[in-house]
């Protein structure tokens, strides 16, 4: 075996409007995390999927375990071992984790899969990596949180030596990244190699043993974690110095906009998803929803925005929406950011011109009184937002499938705010965003509060709620258990709050 896991030489890839990978070369060592870092845009994702054998390369060589490697399919890639895990999960929604981890690779009894077997072996796998997972639970009823973690488990199930991980903590909780880098770190200790892709520099610190840079398609340069930092690479990616902390003046909440009041999500025969959960936005604050994955903030934040059914009362400025659906509730100028962008938040297959008029596309002035829609005002709408907002490539004409993850945020984000709306509820706003534009959108965030918007903000990532909000209401198995003022408050005890634990104040 060689010290080299993989050697990408010179890999080339253009798009219509892009250079995506310009003449991409670093190696990845047997034995080390490899972080590859690089604002949205920049060519991550398409470089591997180029490794992983989705997209064809226009030039360039791969070589893996000094070998030179044709690889074709994702089929290819596996059986050279090398597992990916999507920044985008590619699951089977109705199919059970099971399933899904077994898909294409069951161990076979005659012709018939020996579903015994492969349960004790994805169960013994699972204790390894020290994830909990309930191993029949359908895709489609789970966290996106708890998703992910089914993909890390099918690339392991098929036995993968180089695992590349695309954001793969965008999702996570500070505890279940603190749980994965664990697992990485013994995953390299036994002489396997990771590709790890992340805006969170401080996870690239901790995890990583080398970083590559990527700037517009290109490599800045490969350093060793142990002699750079943050600002270093920050400024490595974004070519500029880049401010990570939020700037924002006291609020001075107004007139409840948003007020829920005894809500319950409920599932016939299963624990209510939210059990009773009450409270008010008021016009110019931020309230954050902190918690861990899976307690019931999706459901909540599906109730507010009309896509789930509930019992209980919730007004929008005062008045409470019959048979409320998303159309209805949207018409209340209730804007939302939703925390599965591909599912909820896009049509992929349209360009940006339709995304960034979508639920708005019935009414003035993108329709005329006719009922046809009004070209000229539609296009001249959808570049301002992507101007504003900031999306590259700066097409109205690219569908949505064809941006990178962040640039795909940023359209949702630019969409949800230049309607002007009343209330936003935002939940993961800034995920797989880069730094440079997570100080972007957090800006427009407290400008639209500054302005009178009520802002519901969830979010899983702590320093997002804590930098954020003016108040933090903390969700823990479909209740709200606690409530905090982020200047009171800090990690630790938002920890415990996350994890049911009433910390005693005596
Ligand atoms: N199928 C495609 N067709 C056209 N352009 C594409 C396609 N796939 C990617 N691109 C473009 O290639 C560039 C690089 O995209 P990529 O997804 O690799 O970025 P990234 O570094 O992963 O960004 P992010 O951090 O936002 O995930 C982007 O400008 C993107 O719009
Ligand atoms: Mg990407």
């Amino acid at each position: 075996m060689t010290e080299v896991a993989l050697e990408l030489k010179c890999i080339t890839k253009r798009y219509p409007l892009v250079l995506a990978n310009d003449c991409i070369s670093f190696d990845v060592r047997w034995g080390e995390v490899h972080a590859v870092v690089g604002e949205n845009g920049a060519g991550k994702s398409t470089l591997m999927k180029i490794v992983y054998g989705m997209v064809k390369p226009d030039q360039g060589e791969i070589w893996v375990d000094g070998k030179r490697a044709d690889i074709r399919s994702p089929a290819d890639a596996i059986a050279l071992g090398i597992g990916m895990v999507h920044q985008h999960f590619m699951l089977v929604d109705v199919f059970t984790v099971l399933e899904n981890v077994l898909l294409g690779g069951e161990p076979k009894k005659g012709l018939a899969i020996d579903i015994d077997v492969a349960r004790r072996t994805v169960a013994e796998l699972l204790e390894e990596i020290g994830f909990e997972l309930d191993l029949d639970a359908r895709i489609e009823d789970l966290p996106v949180g708890l998703q992910q973690r089914v993909e890390i488990l099918k690339t392991l199930y098929r036995k993968a030596r180089i695992l590349i991980l695309d954001e793969p903590t965008a999702v996570l909780t500070p505890q279940e990244s603190t749980e994965l880098f664990r697992f990485l770190r013994s995953f390299v200790a036994r002489g396997n190699a990771v590709v790890f892709i992340s805006h969170k520099l401080g996870e690239v610190m901790e995890v990583s043993d080398r970083v590559t840079v990527i700037r517009d398609g290109r490599v800045v340069g490969t350093v060793e974690t142990k002699e750079t930092s943050p600002p270093e690479l920050a400024r490595m990616m974004v070519g500029r110095e880049v401010i990570l902390t939020v700037d924002k003046k006291p609020a001075e909440p107004g007139d409840a906009l948003l007020s829920v009041e005894d809500l319950w999500v409920e599932e016939a025969g299963k624990k209510p998803r939210v059990a009773g959960v009450s409270f008010q936005v008021r016009a110019g604050e931020i309230v954050g929803i902190a918690g861990v994955e899976g307690n019931g903030q999706s459901e909540l934040v599906e109730a507010i925005t009309g896509l789930r059914p509930y019992r209980g009362l919730i007004r929008y400025q005062g008045e409470i929406i019959t048979r409320p659906d998303a159309r209805r509730v949207r018409e209340h100028r209730v804007s939302h950011i939703p925390e599965d962008r591909n599912a909820r938040g896009l049509v992929l297959d349209f360009p940006t011109r339709d995304n960034v008029i979508l639920g708005d596309h019935h009414r003035q002035p993108f329709t005329d009184a006719m009922g046809f829609f009004r070209d000229p005002e539609i296009d001249r709408y959808a570049q301002e937002v992507v101007e504003t907002f900031d999306v590259r490539p700066r097409s109205i004409q690219l569908s949505a499938r064809h941006y990178s993850g962040g640039n795909a945020q940023k359209i949702i984000v630019g969409r949800e705010l230049s309607r002007k709306p009343k209330i936003l509820i935002a939940a993961q706003p800034s995920r797989g965003v880069d730094i440079g534009a997570i100080e972007f959108i957090h800006q427009r965030i407290v400008e639209a509060r500054d302005q009178g918007m009520a802002v519901l903000l969830v979010s899983a990532d702590l320093n997002e709620v804590m930098n954020l909000s003016d108040r933090i209401l903390v969700m823990f198995e479909g209740k709200i258990v606690g409530e905090v003022r982020p200047e009171e408050t800090n990690e630790e005890e938002m920890g415990l709050l996350m994890a049911g634990v009433t910390p005693s104040r005596a």
